[in-house]
């Protein structure tokens, strides 16, 4: 089903298909709701501890939200969740600001990685930054983060700078695409 023009709680298929592998249930991406937010927030649980090598405390501690805290980073932020036979695998945030629409909060659990779940975050955000008007879309990922790297560069996105000793005083690439 498409989206509305509020974008909320519809289901859609995900875009780019997930890939099948012939035994991988469909993914479904879809604006999250209220009752999402405890598995929501499992989902940054899991995939912050399960991170190699472990991240630093501070980071931890800001990306594993409480339920809490999670209805305070959707003040402004349009999040997205991909499930799986029901399961949250992956979310990823909206922020729009002045015509551009940043990328935050992208993450996948570990054990649905390389079946198109990123991709299929990033697509949703695409199509919202595009239904909400944006000349483009924006991450930024810290240098440790070189999958998410490889993704934004294999979905188009072009790498446009470093700012150094930025976030937890850590490098962190800058990827950019125009839309
Ligand atoms: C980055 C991340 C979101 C990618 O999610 P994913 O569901 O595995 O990505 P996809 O399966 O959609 O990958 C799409 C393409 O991106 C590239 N890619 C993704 N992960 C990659 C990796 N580890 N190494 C090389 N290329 C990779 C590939 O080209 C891949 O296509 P392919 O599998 O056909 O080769 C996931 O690894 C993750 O959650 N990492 C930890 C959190 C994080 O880094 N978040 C980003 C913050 S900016």
């Amino acid at each position: 089903m498409a989206q509305s023009s509020t974008g909320r709680r519809e289901e859609r298929p995900a875009s780019p298909p997930a890939k099948s592998g012939g035994t991988l249930s469909p993914l479904v991406v879809e604006r999250i709701a209220h009752a999402d937010i405890p598995d929501v927030c499992a989902l940054y649980k899991h995939v912050w501890d399960a991170f190699e090598p472990p991240l630093p405390a501070a980071l931890l501690k800001s990306w594993q939200p409480t339920p809490l805290e999670f209805t305070t980073w959707m003040e402004g932020v349009t999040y997205f969740a991909a499930r799986r036979d029901g399961r949250v695998v992956g979310s990823v945030g909206c922020a729009i600001s002045d015509g551009s629409c940043r990328i935050v909060h992208l993450a996948v659990a570990p054990e649905g990685r390389r079946q198109g779940v990123g991709a299929s975050l990033v697509s949703a955000a695409t199509e919202w930054a595009r239904h909400s008007s944006c000349n483009s879309l924006w991450v930024d990922a810290l240098e440790r983060f070189k999958a998410a790297h490889a993704m934004f560069r294999q979905l188009g996105f072009a790498e446009v700078g470093v700012l150094h000793r930025h976030r937890w005083n850590e490098d962190v690439r800058l990827f950019e695409k125009l839309l």
